[in-house]
């Protein structure tokens, strides 16, 4: 199996070309001819590719010792010095060529071409081991021309195999020539410095006859084959035939082929040879895809190196985005290993390709992918260069200031409310300590892997949730300095109008508590507005908009809070309205009872009234009023009468509380009302007392007036009394309904007049005394003349029927001689006693009656 002994160079393409051209000279006395050919020959092929030699070396090499090396910048200053070599000593042949072949590794750059020209073996073959170790860790490559030999009667034991190590060790390849054909060997040099081979084969020697086959894909862009040993005899079998391979070189030794631009297929070398004899392939292929590793998945080959990180699991990213080809397999096979190792992968936007593989220390492997064109859809086998994990042990690094990048574009516009993540790549020594902080300051989390040793870091910052504009910065810093690098944020929100929550309708009890919610996730903001009946909620007791939970809370359900509600949501771009209906429940309209709705009272008495609310949600609210027995309306409560809700306190019963008290409730369902009658039971009263007595005269229309108060209601009667004896009234007494007593005054109706009101309670009597004014009126005598005997008695009468007041009398006696004289003097009715008489009792008799209303009078004529 060919490729158990492959050796890789390494992808020198995607490193910045900063090698040496280097020469190891072997400056023995017989290396005196080669010297000329080299002095006259190096300048044409050094000048053909000098944009990648930053500087020249040559290590000379003598008996016993390696000389100081010469290392110049330009090429001119290298000429010279290969010009001022001069040969000296070196009888003896085996010589110390492997220290030269070490010193000029340790002193070139990395991926460096190191020619060696010797014409002999060497003896130094325990460098051998150290050789190996440096050409694996520099990746330099080795070429030896050998230009002749030892000889084994001279140097027993001593071969060349130590040199054909080196070359499978070093990439490389020994190619005999002879000192007269060296000059030829330079062709060969121009080719190797002038491509850069990116598959370079070094196949075991071998004696006799060799049949070797070599695949050829359609990224090959060059091969070169270098046959070198005891005049070997090759064949090539190409798959077209009507291909030119060139002859670098074709001597007796080493014959150099070259075929550029080759055809995709199956290539058959058929080597004959006498002795040993070396084959080396180069090969420079563009292949379609790029590699690249890192500990963490990166997303880009910008997040990756191009070498793998030992000892620990890869990530590793494959990018076919520059070709048409599509992936099916990866296979991963460990250099001098003949399984191929499956590795699961994944397809990820963009071409790319997304796989993992632990990659143990000094483990050099390589990928095969198999897969297709998509435009052809023919199948597609490619190889990978030979990866060679980056050395951990690094010794003089030089430290420098961390220099950082932010893999992004300087502005990235991101989804609001998605994560992003930012990585940045740090160089610097020692390790950088990677921070990552936002605008305000803030220390985002973030991790930073070694990506490349000893000084290449990655930091990853994953943002979460962006939703508001911001620069983000990457600070690097290390104890040479620090770097910062920021990045802007823009988020993208689109609008967005989305309503979450609308009002439904909706019952609440009385006093109980109840949510309308409205809530919309938009973009801009929207502002949410509450309505009741059309007018803007403002946050009372009741009622409170709460915008945090979205909701509007009535607190305390009542009759002002029932009704329609309205919810608007409005920002710049859209507006919505949701209405709801909130009902009130638990209410209902006031009932009162009372438990008699007559009272009746006794004058002075204390009493309640009570009006119980059998019903009412919320609880009514009792208003009393009050109607006098004669009044039209209910107002306000008389004088007296206190009410405390329900309650009402008569403390002391009058007559004015008489009536109709009305004990209303009311609610915000409705009013309830009933009434309560009051009635007082009191005896009569007699209210005008001031009048006691009238004097009038006959005639006069007399008035008695009787204001009765009582209740129950009196009867009320009229009584006349004269002396005490009763007199009863005849037709010409009346009494109205009021009780006011009239007549015409007559003579007789002087008295005493009673008013008696009488009920069950008591009796009132009134007396008004009424004097009838009446003129005297003398009964007329019965005789005119009365005659009478001397001697005799006599007795005349004076009878006054009326005369109001009682008129006084006076008798008078006209003696015949005219004299007159007052005989008697009395009031009222008065009998004369005329005893034994005589003539001189003989003459006229008055009786004279007077009272201050008039006068009368009686004459009697005695005759004796
Ligand atoms: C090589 O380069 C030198 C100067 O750099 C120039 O003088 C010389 O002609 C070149 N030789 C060839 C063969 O190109
Ligand atoms: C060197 O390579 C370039 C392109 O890679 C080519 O054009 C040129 O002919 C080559 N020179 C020689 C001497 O082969
Ligand atoms: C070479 O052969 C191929 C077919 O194998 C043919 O298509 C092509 O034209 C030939 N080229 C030349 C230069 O003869
Ligand atoms: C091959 O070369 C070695 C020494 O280099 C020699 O010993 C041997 O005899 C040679 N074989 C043939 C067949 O010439
Ligand atoms: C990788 O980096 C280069 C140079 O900085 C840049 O042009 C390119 O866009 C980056 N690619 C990705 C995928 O980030
Ligand atoms: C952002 O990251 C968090 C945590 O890793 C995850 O839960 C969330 O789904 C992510 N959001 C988006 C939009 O990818
Ligand atoms: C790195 O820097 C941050 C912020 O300056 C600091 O909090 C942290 O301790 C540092 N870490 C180390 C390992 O120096
Ligand atoms: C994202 O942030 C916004 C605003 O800070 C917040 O409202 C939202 O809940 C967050 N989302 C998640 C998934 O954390
Ligand atoms: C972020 O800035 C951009 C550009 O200034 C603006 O269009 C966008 O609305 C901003 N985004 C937020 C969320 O503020
Ligand atoms: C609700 O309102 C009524 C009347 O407005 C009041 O009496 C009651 O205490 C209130 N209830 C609460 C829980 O605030
Ligand atoms: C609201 O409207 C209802 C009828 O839809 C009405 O009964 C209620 O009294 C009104 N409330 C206020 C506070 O205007």
């Amino acid at each position: 199996m060919w490729f158990k002994f492959l050796l890789y160079f390494g992808l020198a393409s995607l490193i910045s070309g900063e090698k040496s051209f280097t020469v190891v000279l072997d400056t023995t006395k017989s290396m005196q001819e080669e010297i000329v050919t080299i002095k006259v020959n190096l300048q044409s092929i050094v000048n053909l590719s000098d944009s990648g030699i930053s500087n020249y070396i040559l290590v000379p090499f003598n008996d016993p010792d390696v000389g100081t090396p010469i290392i110049v910048p330009t090429l001119p200053q290298f000429l010279s010095a290969v010009n001022a070599i001069t040969v000296s000593g070196g009888h003896r042949c085996p010589e110390n060529s492997l220290a030269g072949i070490e010193k000029a590794l340790q002193i070139s750059k990395p991926q460096s071409t190191i020619f060696m020209f010797t014409d002999a073996y060497a003896k130094d073959v325990s460098k051998l081991l150290s050789v190996e170790n440096l050409c694996r860790s520099t990746r330099s490559q080795v070429i030896i021309f050998l230009t002749g030999f030892c000889s084994p009667e001279l140097s027993p034991g001593v071969t060349d195999q130590v040199y054909y190590d080196v070359a499978k060790a070093c990439s490389g390849s020994v190619l005999l020539l002879d000192t007269a054909s060296l000059r030829l060997a330079f062709s060969f040099m121009k080719e190797v410095i002038n491509e850069t081979w990116t598959d370079i084969i070094t196949y075991d020697t071998f004696t006799e006859n060799k049949q070797l086959t070599f695949s050829v894909d359609s990224f090959t862009k060059t091969w070169l084959l270098v046959v070198s040993g005891d005049n070997p005899r090759v064949e090539l079998t190409i798959p077209n035939t009507n291909q030119t391979v060139d002859k670098i070189l074709d001597m007796r030794n080493t014959n150099v082929l070259r075929l550029s631009e080759p055809s995709a297929g199956e290539y058959t070398i058929s080597v004959r040879c006498r002795n040993k004899t070396a084959v080396t392939l180069y090969k420079r292929f563009e292949l379609p895809l790029r590699f690249g590793f890192s500990s963490k998945t990166p997303r880009s080959m910008n997040e990756t190196s191009s070498l793998p990180m030992p000892g620990r699991s890869n990530k590793i990213l494959v990018d076919a985005s520059q070709s048409k080809m599509k992936l099916e397999t990866i296979h991963l096979q460990v250099t001098n290993e003949l399984e191929k190792k499956v590795l699961q992968f994944e397809e990820q936007p963009s071409g790319l390709y997304l796989a993992e593989a632990f990659v143990g220390s000094d483990q050099e492997f390589r990928l095969w992918i198999k897969g297709y064109d998509l435009d052809s859809l023919k199948e597609i086998v490619v190889s990978s260069q030979n990866f060679v994990p980056q050395q951990v042990a690094v010794t003089g690094t030089t430290w420098i200031k961390p220099q950082s990048q932010i893999l992004d574009t300087e502005t990235k516009t991101i989804d609001f409310g998605f994560n992003t993540t930012f990585a940045c790549k740090v160089t610097g020594y020692p390790a950088p300590n990677v921070t990552w902080v936002n605008d305000e300051g803030e220390i985002l989390s973030s991790e930073t892997i070694l990506l490349e040793v000893p000084s290449l870091y990655l930091s990853y910052v994953t943002i979460e949730n962006v939703t508001v504009n911001s620069t983000i910065y990457c600070i690097s810093k290390n104890s040479e300095g620090e770097d910062s690098q920021s990045i802007n944020l823009y988020v993208h929100r689109p609008y967005t109008f989305e309503v979450l929550q609308t009002p439904q309708d909706q019952t609440i009890e009385y006093g109980g508590e109840g949510k309308l919610f409205c809530e919309v996730s938009a973009y801009p903001v929207a502002e949410t507005k509450w309505y009741h009946n059309d007018t803007i909620v403002t946050s009372s007791d009741e009622i409170q908009v709460d915008l945090e939970t979205n909701a509007l809370w009535i607190k305390n359900m009542s009759v002002n809070t029932y009704g329609a509600y309205k919810c608007e949501l409005k920002n710049e771009i859209n507006e919505k309205i949701y209405t709801a209906f909130v009902n009130i429940s638990g209410i209902e309209a006031p009932q009162v009872a009372v438990d008699t709705a007559n009272v009746v009272l006794k004058l002075g008495e204390w009493s309640y009234l009570e009006c119980r609310i059998m019903k009412g949600k919320p609880s009514p609210i009792i208003t009393w009023t009050f109607k006098s027995e004669d009044g039209y309306e209910f107002s306000s409560l008389p004088d007296g009468v206190v009410a405390d809700g329900g309650k009402l306190k008569i403390a002391t019963a009058q007559p004015n509380h008489k009536g109709v008290y009305r004990c209303e409730a009311n609610n915000v369902e409705g009013h309830h009302s009933v009434d309560i009658t009051v009635q007082l039971q009191y005896p009569p009263m007699i209210s005008n007392g001031d009048l006691h007595t009238l004097t009038v005269k006959e005639e006069d229309d007399v008035e008695l007036p009787c204001q009765v108060d009582a209740s129950p209601q009196a009867t009320v009667r009229w009584e006349m009394s004269q002396d005490d004896v009763i007199i009863s009234l005849d037709g010409r007494h009346r009494t109205d309904y009021r009780y006011t007593h009239r007549f015409k005054a007559l003579w007789k109706d002087s008295g005493n007049y009673h008013c008696i009101a009488e009920n069950s309670i008591g009796r009132a009597e009134k007396t008004i005394t009424v004097n009838v004014l009446v003129a005297p009126y003398i009964e007329a005598p019965k005789e005119k003349t009365v005659l009478a005997t001397t001697g005799g008695n006599l007795v005349l009468t004076c009878n006054v029927l009326f005369g109001n007041p009682v008129p006084s009398t006076k008798w008078e006696f006209i003696a015949t001689d005219s004299s007159t004289k007052i005989l008697l003097r009395a009031n009222s009715s008065s009998l004369l006693h005329l005893n034994n008489v005589n003539y001189k009792n003989e003459g006229s008799y008055l009786c004279i009656a007077n009272n201050s209303v008039g006068t009368d009078s009686i004459n009697i004529y005695v005759k004796i």
